[in-house]
């Protein structure tokens, strides 16, 4: 199997974006990124054949497909998108000697702790200086009360980190203390090997492909709403997952850039196919709405069980908004786009209950802020909100962006270089490999000039 990253240039690549005329033309987006790592993963825990298509074929997920390859599976491309897992099931993972090396991927490292630490493995967990950075902890806690042991870590719970799994993991009830899908995965996944029933509680629901693709898989699952917004998950263990095969929806995370870049360069006119419209990711849509954008969902249909359709999207005069905190969950990801969104509308955006960027794969709450001074927009950060003043279409650009081994800092600036008044420059863009490795041709397709 291909590691992209054997190729990727050691050095960082600046690369720039112009002032581009209308964006014009039919799209689709590459496959989901949480739903691909899912995919692996599930093939792993069952026994026989996952066949998986339109998968991501981005470093992250190449890495959990590696990871998978090392304790025990059989990974095959069988052409594009296209790929075959041959399973190990549960409670048979081979033990592995190597680190498993994430590179930048936090999804594919947390869930990897819950498959490892729930099926008696011992696992060490490593990857670039950016997941190096990334908290480990709220992983490992859970963990090591379903018996799981952590025999090295860096400072503050950081990888490199060395973890001991049970064989027989105890059954929690866990309230997570952050709406977090990796949390909850990395528990659920543990889970699977426990003798009980595992109970999840969050107060905010987070994206729930993983209970959805157990359930596909043949689990015994439920979620049912806890309080206003939140959702009580319990799974009972040792279940037998039967292999089914997986179609990755287009994912609305890589969606948000081309569909921002339509919104923001006058004249624009696309449409975005097959795009995942699950509720639980679907805010930046909710919020882009709310600005004013001229959003039209079409053919919406049901693909590979999630609800998909295709967007209709023409360039718009936005204004700004308030967006609740309680949406984060729903567009956690899309928050650096919807900040270039908000340099182009007419008055204020104000981001509310930003914590969680802080930890993403920069501090992408800094990141935006500073991006958007060097890019001439004023900003500011109150807590744990971000404020944006908008430019009513006319930001000024003309600035060289820091990405910080972030993929979305580097395409979200780009994205505002293509309507900005002066080109947009970001110091690095191999990144962009880790979640959208089509990111520039498809952009260029469309349209959109970079240099
Ligand atoms: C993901 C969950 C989110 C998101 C990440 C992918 C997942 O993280 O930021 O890119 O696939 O479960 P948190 O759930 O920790 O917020």
């Amino acid at each position: 199997m291909q590691v992209n990253t054997a190729h990727a240039p050691e050095r960082a690549v600046s690369l720039s974006a112009r002032r581009s005329g209308p964006l014009t033309g039919r799209v689709r987006p590459p496959g989901d990124k949480s739903i691909s790592h899912r995919a692996f993963i599930l093939g792993l825990l069952s026994v026989g054949e996952t066949r998986i298509e339109g998968l991501l074929e981005g470093d992250d997920v190449l890495r959990t497909g590696a990871a998978c390859r090392a304790l025990g599976a059989a990974v095959e491309r069988l052409g594009e998108g296209r790929w075959r897992v041959r399973g190990r099931g549960i409670g048979a993972l081979r033990a592995s000697a190597e680190t498993l090396d994430f590179g930048n991927a936090g999804t594919g490292t947390r869930l990897m702790m819950g498959v490892t630490g729930g099926n008696g493995v011992l696992a060490r967990f490593d990857g670039d200086a950016s997941l190096r950075k990334r908290p480990m902890r709220r992983i490992l806690d859970p963990l090591i009360q379903m018996g799981a042991e952590v025999r090295a870590q860096a400072d503050g719970g950081r990888c490199p980190v060395l973890l001991q799994g049970t064989h027989e993991p105890a059954p929690i009830e866990y309230r997570t203390p952050v709406a977090s899908a990796q949390i909850k995965s990395a528990i659920l996944l543990a889970a699977l090997n426990s003798p009980g029933q595992t109970i999840v509680i969050e107060t905010e629901a987070s994206r729930d492909h993983t209970e959805k693709m157990l359930a596909y898989f043949g689990a015994e699952v439920a979620s049912v709403p806890e309080r206003e917004s939140g959702r009580r998950i319990s799974l009972k263990g040792r279940p037998e997952l039967q292999p089914a095969p997986i179609v990755v929806p287009a994912d609305p995370s890589s969606a948000a850039f081309p569909l921002v870049a339509a919104l923001i360069v006058p004249g624009s006119d696309i449409v975005i196919e097959g795009m995942m419209m699950n509720p639980l990711r679907t805010g930046l849509l909710t919020t882009l709405q709310e600005m004013g954008a001229r959003i039209e969902v079409l053919d919406c249909r049901s693909e590979g069980g999630e609800d998909v359709a295709d967007l209709r999207v023409r360039a718009s005069e936005l204004k700004g908004v308030d967006v609740p905190a309680g949406r984060a969950p729903s567009m956690i990801d899309e928050y650096p786009v919807l900040a270039v969104a908000a340099s182009f509308a007419r008055g204020e955006t104000r981001m509310r209950g930003l914590a969680e960027l802080r930890v993403k794969e920069s501090d992408r709450l800094a990141a935006v802020a500073a991006g958007l001074a060097t890019t001439g927009v004023a900003s500011t950060i109150e807590g744990d909100d971000l404020i944006v003043s908008g430019s009513a279409g006319r930001a000024p650009g003309n600035g060289f962006v820091a990405t910080h081994l972030d993929h979305r800092i580097a395409m979200s600036f780009l994205v505002m270089g293509l309507a900005a008044e002066r080109a947009v420059a970001v110091d690095d863009e191999r990144m962009i490999e880790t979640s959208f490795p089509t990111f520039r041709a498809l952009m260029t397709s469309l349209g959109a000039q970079f240099a």
